[in-house]
């Protein structure tokens, strides 16, 4: 059985102020919940606030992400953030290959590889985002997009590296209000694993997270699917009352 992972990439949004408000909305927000959910909860947020929030959640169960890293161990790459501040700032986690980077950032698969492949050697979880454009969808190439982008990752993972997270995020899902149906998710959902056990041994263990969209509404439908491990969601981790509403429909 996969614990569940909801976590909240807040993308650039976010102010001292702003942070500080949000973790005292969702301590309350949170011991206000009759039922305890089992799911473990991360907030993946811009590099700037890290330290702030790493204070924040001292002695909470909320784990601590960020949305991008360095290829780079260190040296001249100005304006790039390393693996090693990452962790200095207390981060666990880090999210690579978000289609927002993809598509604004020129990130390519390569990069995406080369970006795994150094957290591999640090002590930080990577969460790969993968997913299809709407034409891509149209053009029924979902399946060859994603096994694509995921051949450029498993290419340089260990067959026994156990901290690998998958999100798929259907890129036409992503701050539209359009999301996939429980059963494109799990269809796509499935085939990722599929894909992975051709070289990790932990295919079964691994989590892959759906993106797009997820909100109080939809979560229990798509968390309910057997192979949708959690949620990384976006404008809904930055309300309080929301995110707590999908935390507690992935402990369900
Ligand atoms: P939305 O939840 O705002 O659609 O964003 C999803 C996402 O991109 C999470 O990484």
């Amino acid at each position: 059985m996969r614990q569940k992972l909801i976590a909240g990439n807040w993308k650039m949004n976010g102010s001292r102020s702003f942070n500080a408000n949000w973790v005292k909305g969702f301590n309350e927000a949170m011991s206000q919940c009759v039922t305890q959910s089992q799911a473990a909860v991360m907030v993946c947020v811009p590099s700037p606030y890290l330290s702030q929030m790493s204070d924040l959640l001292k002695g909470s169960q909320l784990a601590l992400g960020a949305q991008d890293v360095s290829a780079f161990d260190k040296g001249a790459y100005t304006g790039e953030v390393s693996l090693s501040m990452l962790e200095d700032l207390g981060a666990q986690a880090v999210i690579i290959g978000h289609s927002e980077r993809r598509a604004y950032h020129a990130e390519n698969d390569a990069m995406v590889a080369k970006k795994v492949k150094a957290t591999i050697s640090s002590s930080l979880m990577p969460i790969v985002c993968l997913g299809e454009t709407q034409e891509q969808r149209l053009a029924g190439q979902t399946q060859s997009v994603i096994a694509t982008q995921l051949k450029a990752v498993m290419d340089v993972l260990d067959p026994d590296f156990e901290r690998l997270v998958v999100a798929y995020e259907p890129v036409w899902a992503i701050g539209t209000g359009l999301t996939a149906s429980p059963e494109q998710a799990q269809e796509v959902h499935a085939f990722i694993r599929e894909q992975l056990s051709q070289k990790t041994r932990h295919a079964n263990a691994l989590k892959i997270l759906y993106g797009g969209s997820m909100n109080a509404q939809n979560a229990s439908s798509l968390l309910s699917q057997p192979d949708v491990d959690g949620g990384l969601i976006g404008g809904a981790s930055l309300v309080t009352q929301d995110f707590v509403k999908i935390i507690l429909a992935a402990g369900i």
